[in-house]
């Protein structure tokens, strides 16, 4: 089944974060409509502000080759409970799926899944549209 296998995926992913400041990774696996799946994991940097989530990486990676019809993501950490994309993660993946079924779930195995347009209504209303229509 395709959400096994993202879960899988996810969870091969996040062996190759890179954690050295915080020690938390996080892995994630985006599963596109044409059945393709493209990885991530969180990569920190000294800088902290430059840090990218597993999500992140997953998505650039879906961008990068093409394939933007997405139709599932699993983000998996070793938490006590299913940790959710950061703000910044939600309003990236909406910009392609605002409807994303989004698939948190925990290393020992606590899932959680919710639609994106409950994690984060309304990603683009008003944005972009000038009142005077220019
Ligand atoms: N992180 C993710 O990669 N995805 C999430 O959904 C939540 C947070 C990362 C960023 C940072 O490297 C570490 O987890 C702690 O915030």
């Amino acid at each position: 089944m395709d959400i096994e296998r993202l879960k899988l995926a996810a969870i091969a992913a996040r062996k190759n974060a890179h954690v050295p400041y915080s020690g938390f990774a996080v892995g994630a696996a985006i599963l596109t409509k044409s059945g393709r799946i493209f990885q991530g994991c969180n990569v920190e940097n000294i800088s902290f502000r430059l840090t990218m989530c597993a999500e992140e990486v997953a998505l650039g990676t879906s961008v990068a080759n093409g394939d933007t019809d997405l139709a599932a993501v699993v983000v998996v950490a070793d938490s006590k409970h299913p940790a959710m994309p950061c703000g910044g993660c939600r309003q990236l993946l909406a910009e392609f799926a605002p409807d994303l079924q989004v698939i948190s779930v925990t290393l020992d195995g606590r899932t959680e899944t919710h639609s994106l347009s409950e994690l984060l209504p309304r990603p683009k209303q008003g944005i972009l549209e000038k009142a005077d229509g220019s």
